[in-house]
């Protein structure tokens, strides 16, 4: 089953302007971990709005849990979606960490005396527990995009849309983000993730990769489909996966890498033998 649909997508924010989105089309099944990369304006966040609802008047059609994306359905459907934009400081309503979690609990209609081991929990697991009484507005701009995934995260949605959720993070906290993710749906295999991300690591990791240019979606399939156009990826100014280089790199010189061996945390292991 598809939990996202898109056919034909096309929007732009001034009719004398070219189009944000043209012509987009894909589907991403229940279950799967999809990123979506780019380079700057290339329209992934405009392509977040549009799913999640924040930009009516398109062309083409946006299905999404099987229900066609309209005013008067969109409301269902946010119910079982979390977002994250990529500016954190437009999400925050409460006046502590913990308000802020809370409130997208009272949402759903989690009862008051659930909430508090819900966020206690989820406040952890992104390193934000001593955090919970503290104001979001004193926080770094990566302590906000933590708490804002915990948020989403504590509400156990069947879709995920990350736009750049972790861009402020350094290296070692995307990663440790990115592992929570992903285990997540160890847990619940039915979890959906549509990730739009500047990270080709996370692009490499990820079951399916949509590639946007000028509006357009330019390539799309598995990591290992994708990233071997790599002349074309290279054009629009996005790198290949360090993994991926080093792989082709030692396979030009004759020597494979076992397809087993594919993560970071493999390679590890692969130069420790
Ligand atoms: N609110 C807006 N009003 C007008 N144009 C916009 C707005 N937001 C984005 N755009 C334009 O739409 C295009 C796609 O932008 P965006 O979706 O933000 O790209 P990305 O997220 O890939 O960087 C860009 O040309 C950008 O200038
Ligand atoms: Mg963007």
């Amino acid at each position: 089953m598809n939990i996202i649909e898109v056919e034909n997508l096309t929007y732009s924010y001034d009719k004398n302007e070219k189009n944000a989105v043209d012509g987009v089309s894909f589907s991403v099944p229940e279950g799967k971990y999809v990123t979506l990369i780019g380079h700057n304006g290339s329209g992934k966040s405009t392509l977040a709005k549009l799913l999640s609802g924040l930009i009516a008047n398109f062309e083409g059609k946006i299905t999404i849990f099987g229900k066609e994306v309209k005013k008067n359905t969109i409301h269902e459907i946010r119910k079982k979606m979390g977002l994250v934009f990529q500016n954190p400081d437009n999400q925050f309503v409460g006046s502590t960490v913990r308000d802020d979690i809370a409130f997208g609990l009272e949402n759903r209609q989690v009862k008051s005396e659930e909430m508090d081991p819900i966020i206690d929990t989820y406040s952890s697991k992104v390193g934000m527990k001593d955090f919970l009484d503290k104001s979001p507005e004193n926080l770094s701009g990566g302590q906000k995009q933590r708490v804002a995934i915990a948020g989403v995260l504590a509400m156990h949605p069947e879709l995920i849309i990350y736009d750049e959720a972790t861009s402020m993070l350094d290296p070692v906290g995307k990663k440790e983000i990115l592992d929570i993710t992903f285990n997540l749906r160890n847990e619940n295999p039915k979890l959906t993730v549509l990730s739009i991300t500047h990270d080709v690591e996370e692009a490499y990791r990820s079951d399916y990769v949509l590639v946007m240019n000028a509006g357009k979606l330019v390539l799309q399939g598995t990591p290992q489909e994708v990233f071997a156009h790599q002349e074309e990826l290279r054009s629009i100014r996005l790198d290949a996966p360090f993994f991926f280089s080093l792989k082709q790199a030692l396979l030009n010189r004759g020597i494979s890498i076992p397809d087993e061996i594919d993560t970071e945390a493999k390679l590890e292991d692969f130069l420790c033998r």
